[in-house]
């Protein structure tokens, strides 16, 4: 089918879709962060109005969403930026390379959308930025994954 991958026979790399309420996405989030108790008619709501594209892997057997990785993207006054958000792996789908898998989709679409809007005029050679912010126990993973630590991030409660 167009615009999902096969990852192994029996997984698929490829957008969020509404299915996907009924398939665990919001469990395989909360091996993450602790999720609201979201009502379909909310998460639609979430998901027609995202700012960018969630995508997921599908366990097609199980019919069960295994891992999931947010894209933001964002319009900033003079260029449009790319981030990295709610990377997480089902625990029974760890190191299977999913979200190694998902990034590759990840960077793939980025640079095909940004051929798309550039058209004619787009230089082939522009470096797209994927951008995240990390905890210090999963920046080896980002690391292996091409990523390399630029500058300081800094939250402050208010
Ligand atoms: C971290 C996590 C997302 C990895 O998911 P995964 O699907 O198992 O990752 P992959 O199998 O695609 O791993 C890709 C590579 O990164 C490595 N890797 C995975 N987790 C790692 C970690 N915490 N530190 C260092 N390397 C890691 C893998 O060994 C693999 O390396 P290889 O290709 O050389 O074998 C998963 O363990 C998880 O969901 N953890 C809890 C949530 C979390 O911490 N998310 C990240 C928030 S910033």
């Amino acid at each position: 089918m167009e615009n999902q991958t096969q990852v192994q026979q029996q997984f698929i790399c490829r957008k969020l879709e509404l299915e996907d309420y009924q398939k665990g996405f919001l469990l395989c989030l909360s091996y993450l962060t602790k999720t609201p108790d979201l009502p379909f008619e909310k998460f639609k709501e979430i998901y027609n109005n995202y700012p960018g594209c969630v995508y997921v892997v599908e366990d097609v057997q199980a019919k069960l969403i295994a891992s999931t990785i947010s894209l933001v993207i964002e319009q900033n006054i003079f260029e449009t930026k790319y981030y990295i958000e709610n990377v997480v792996t089902h625990p029974d789908y760890r190191g299977k390379g999913f979200v190694r898998e998902l990034m590759e989709k990840i960077k793939s679409d980025v640079k095909d959308l940004v051929k798309k809007e550039n058209g004619e005029n787009g230089n082939e050679n522009n470096q797209i930025s994927l951008e995240l912010y990390c905890k210090q126990e999963t920046k080896g993973l980002y690391e292996k994954l091409g990523f390399q630590e630029d500058g300081f991030i800094a939250s402050k409660y208010v």
